[in-house]
């Protein structure tokens, strides 16, 4: 059973850690190493502390306490959601059954792929974002950076606890390797290929922690379903932390649109760049982007190992318990949109187990939408026509069926030639990635704010906007 949050130990925890002597030791000499990972490969910004929140609880209500904290002295910790001593599996081969509080021999290298695969994730926007704090456009948006990169190092030790708990020497050997490869290194590059991207500027992080950390969201929602409970109780904690990361992302990129708005409306012209704020084909094409990098997260449209993990009961669909049907899908279809070899598009009867990976998509990308709409509102009650959109799920993709061809926006598939002439238009360029960077300079006066993007409507924890977020060094 859960416990209570412990933050006497050296880790803080809920899972009676004191207890397993050996765990607890094990732990403990991976958390020097995680300091110096952190030390490393975290926020190169120094500050004298940060207003940051730190779970005290995992119940519903008052998990979080907020205070200043100098990020080095945070508290990391493991936190699980509370056990629910009758839970059974959900869906697979072995629905009904009790859910495992051990993993099961036949599924342990399964189980522990997936497990570094999502650990490897967590650390990995940490190294992306390692220098956004040096141009953060204000105190607010520096405190936010740090609050998602501190509870990014902790979902990093959620996984490494299960790892170190469940998977013996192989699962300790895996938790060293989470601190050794490193976003975007040549030699040991993170497992997944968005998370090598460099997260240049702060409009890339709005977009990443849009659609990136929503990716996760998804991911962690098919986790949460799992048959191995402590998995799943882990993933259903981090879910209530990655909240917090898209709703930076999702009012991140709401400020950004509402201040091109408003530049456009007071000086009459879309030329905005002049002005200072970022141009509306601009953040067009930066939602192709990061959409598009996040759509090829979610793997192959069809995949065996998503219907073996499935039927095994390692990983369910998002909402599984909710959803109405047998939970087992061997008889069910689907159908597949791919492109054609005469350039158009054909749709191809598979089976429902197969296709897990698209299902999955299609709950993200209806998410994502809810994005669009919220930008378009921005945009209407601005008395201006421009309208944002998702590019079809077939545009500027590296994975599954429509890599290896070119998909305009709108869902035409079209040459090389033609491609290579307008992919400009679509994703950023390097004078638009020039441009945006040249706009981010620090702002880090309490009430002030960059040129490019518009305060937010609250602060942080009921706290105004000009509260002193960050103490600087
Ligand atoms: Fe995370
Ligand atoms: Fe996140």
């Amino acid at each position: 059973m859960t416990t209570s949050i412990n933050y006497e130990d050296k880790i803080p925890n809920n899972v009676d850690l004191s207890s397993d002597r050996r765990l607890q030791r094990a732990l403990e000499g991976w958390q020097p190493k995680f300091m110096n990972w952190w030390g490393e490969m975290g926020p190169t910004l120094e500050t004298q502390g940060v207003y940051l929140r730190t779970a005290i609880s995992v119940g519903r209500d008052g998990w979080a306490h907020f205070d200043h904290v100098h990020v080095p002295d945070y508290r990391w910790g493991i936190f699980l959601a509370e056990r629910d001593p009758g839970r059974t599996i959900a869906f697979g081969e072995h629905m009904g059954e009790p859910a495992w509080q051990q993993v099961p021999g036949e599924y342990r290298a399964d189980l522990q792929r997936l497990i570094v695969i999502q650990g490897d994730t967590e650390p990995a926007s940490v190294e992306q974002q390692k220098l956004l704090g040096l141009t953060a456009p204000s105190l607010y948006d520096l405190r936010n950076l740090f609050q998602v990169n501190v509870e990014e190092g902790r979902h990093l030790w959620a996984m490494v606890y299960l790892l170190h708990a469940y998977f013996g020497k192989e699962g300790r050997e895996e938790a060293e390797g989470l601190l050794l490869r490193n976003s975007g290194s040549p030699d040991s590059p993170r497992i997944l290929g968005a998370f090598n991207e460099e997260t240049a500027d702060w409009l890339a992080f709005f977009m990443f922690t849009y659609f990136t950390d929503r990716d996760g969201k998804y991911q962690l929602g098919t986790l949460k379903e799992s048959a191995f409970d402590p998995l799943s109780r882990t993933c259903e904690f981090m879910l209530k932390e990655e909240a917090h990361h898209m709703f930076v992302g999702t009012t991140g990129v709401d400020r950004v649109v509402e201040r091109s708005a408003a530049l456009i409306r007071e000086h009459d012209t879309l030329d905005i760049a002049p002005r200072g704020g970022i141009p509306l084909d601009i953040i067009q094409k930066y939602i192709n982007f990061h959409y598009t990098v996040s759509l090829d997260l979610f793997g192959s449209e069809t995949s065996t190992n998503a219907a073996n993990y499935f039927t095994a009961g390692l990983k369910g669909r998002w909402q599984e318990t909710r959803r109405k049907d047998d939970h087992r899908l061997t008889d069910d279809g689907v159908f597949l949109e791919k492109p054609a070899e005469n350039g158009t598009w054909t749709s191809e009867e598979l089976p429902a187990l197969l296709a897990l990976n698209l299902d999955l998509r299609g709950e993200y990308i209806a998410d994502c939408e809810t994005g669009i709409k919220r930008w378009n509102r921005i945009m209407e009650s601005a008395e201006l026509n421009h309208r944002f959109a998702l590019p079809h799920p077939g545009f500027n993709r590296s994975v599954g069926v429509s890599s290896g061809h070119h998909v305009t926006p709108d869902g035409t598939i079209v040459d090389e030639a033609t491609w290579q002439a307008a992919k400009h238009k679509w994703l950023p360029t390097s004078e638009d990635l020039a441009f945006v960077r040249s706009l981010m300079r620090p702002v880090y006066e309490r009430g002030k704010i960059a040129s490019w993007v518009a305060p937010p409507r609250n602060g942080i924890n009921g706290k105004p906007f000009d509260y002193e977020y960050v103490h600087l060094a």
